[in-house]
């Protein structure tokens, strides 16, 4: 795993964002594949931002998201759709037809997982960005999870949900349950963005980058992939 060790967020953002831009510029008809949470926040401003400098133009980019929350419809403020939508995909006026999540709505799990791994197949991803879980998860694959697992639905550790209760107005609103890209799938991506920023984060990263490989530690899967950079603040490589 590369490492690159950032003075701070705004550094760790606009490292990100060139990452994420190099392989725009070099393949207009790239697949990304996002996250969402906190972290990325600073990167998509990014390239919001570059795009209305520079006129990157991403109107055969394709995306394909991480997770959703189970029962929250793409209209919910809260979902992860809706997420996406107003902190990047308007930005980068990007067509809604070429973004692709998980239907937190759908009623047949089992069908949904299986629509979205053929997906994920049809549409091999060029990078992939991820966060960093307090407690080591990439994507809302909990410790415990085989490496070789595909789209699923996760029960989310409670960790993940205190984590999560900012974003919503009572700890009780957080939803328990998830879909969420396999760690398989995660692995197949060309190149793999790991981004983690704040003090909270560092042990997660130390585990993931010094510790055994191991499910108990999902992210510490990422020491096998071939093409594989964390950027990281100080304060979250504070422990490596
Ligand atoms: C988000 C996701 C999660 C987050 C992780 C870190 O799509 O899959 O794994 O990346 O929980 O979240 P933040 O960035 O909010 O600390």
């Amino acid at each position: 795993m590369k490492i690159v060790i950032t003075e701070d967020y705004e550094e760790l953002s606009r490292s990100g964002a060139q990452s994420i831009l190099d392989v725009v510029r070099q393949t207009p008809q790239a697949v990304l594949g996002l996250a969402t949470g906190t972290t990325p926040l600073g990167l998509y401003a990014r390239l919001i931002a570059d795009r209305k400098e520079n006129g990157t133009d991403y109107s055969q980019i394709r995306t394909v998201n991480l997770d959703e929350y189970q029962g929250l419809p793409a209209s919910h403020p809260q979902s992860y759709a809706y997420f996406m939508r107003k902190n990047l995909f308007d930005g980068l006026g990007m067509d809604p037809e070429h973004t692709n999540i998980e239907n937190g709505m759908a009623e047949d799990e089992e069908a949904e997982c299986a629509r979205y791994d053929a997906l994920l197949n049809e549409l091999p991803r060029d990078i992939q960005l991820l966060g960093l879980g307090s407690n080591g998860h990439i994507a809302f694959n909990e410790p415990g999870t085989s490496f070789s697992s595909g789209t699923h639905v996760v029960t989310l550790a409670e960790s993940t949900v205190r984590d999560n209760a900012r974003l919503f107005s009572d700890i009780s609103e957080v939803p328990r349950k998830a879909f969420t890209m396999g760690i398989k799938q995660i692995m197949q991506a060309k190149k793999i963005l790991i981004l983690a920023s704040g003090a909270n984060k560092a042990d997660a990263v130390y585990k993931m980058v010094k510790g055994a490989v191991t499910e108990q530690v999902p992210a510490s899967v990422l020491q096998l992939h071939p093409d594989c950079t964390l950027i990281a603040d100080r304060e979250a490589a504070g422990k490596i």
